[in-house]
């Protein structure tokens, strides 16, 4: 099972898909966490990657595909992944096609997670994310029991540094401008099934499940 999120920040993409792999048995490939996670270790492509993150624009297509490249070919991936964060320009949609023709596979399901801009707006200003283990909290939708504190793994919670409000609406018109197309793109070729993402979690998580389920 090949399955691609779209949806803009905020719309709960890493929320629903922890669930989602969990539940379906595959790998849960989020290019933004793999970003902060380089980051974290202060490798070149971390570094590399941050000066965009920070702007809230996108890193190069380059970048990404060759990281996404590397990171489909492990071995958890044979049994399929669950895309969040990437494809998120044309380009990067091309490419993936391309690595997926070359072995032999093929997109399965893309789930659009569509909530308002007001929506996202509150869910990342009040986000927290656990600096150990990348757990997503809301400090009122989905509060952790000790303020602060993970309760995954008791790690300290924190703010990242691309959802001050600035930066937010800069990252929504970026996904305006640059990932919205790909609404039509995978709709076009049946792909794409529209999900409400505007509701409680697990209403949006009961709608995804039927489909991957299907
Ligand atoms: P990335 O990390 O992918 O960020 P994003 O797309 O902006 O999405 P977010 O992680 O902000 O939102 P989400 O949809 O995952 O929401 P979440 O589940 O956390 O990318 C960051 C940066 O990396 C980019 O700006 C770019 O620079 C770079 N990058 C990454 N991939 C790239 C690519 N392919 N190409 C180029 N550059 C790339 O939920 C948000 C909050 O809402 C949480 O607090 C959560 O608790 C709460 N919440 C979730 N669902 C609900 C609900 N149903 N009800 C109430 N609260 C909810
Ligand atoms: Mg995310």
């Amino acid at each position: 099972m090949h399955v691609i999120l779209l949806g803009p920040p905020g719309a709960g993409k890493g929320t629903q898909a922890v669930s989602i792999a969990e539940k379906a048995g595959i790998p849960h490939i989020s290019t933004g966490d793999m970003f902060r996670t380089a980051l974290k270790h202060g490798t070149p492509l971390g570094l590399e990657a941050k000066k965009y993150m920070d702007a809230g624009e996108l890193v190069p297509d380059d970048v990404v595909v060759a990281m996404v490249r590397e990171r489909i070919q492990k071995p958890d991936c044979a049994k399929g992944f669950l895309l969040d964060g990437f494809p998120r320009t044309i380009v990067q949609a091309e490419k993936l096609d391309e690595m997926l023709v070359q072995a032999g596979l093929t997109i399965d399901r893309v789930l659009n997670l569509e909530c308002s801009a007001a929506t996202v707006l509150k869910r990342l200003t009040g986000r927290r994310v656990c600096k150990a283990c990348g757990a997503i909290f809301h400090v009122t939708n989905m509060p952790s029991k000790q303020a602060g504190v993970c309760d995954a793994c008791n790690g300290v919670l924190y703010q990242r540094d691309d959802d001050k409000e600035d930066t937010i609406l800069n990252r929504l018109e970026v996904y305006n401008r640059q990932t919205a197309g790909l609404i039509d793109h995978y709709r076009r070729r049946a792909l794409l099934t529209d999900i409400n993402a505007d509701v409680p979690r697990e209403e949006t998580l009961a709608q995804m499940m039927v489909l991957i389920r299907a």
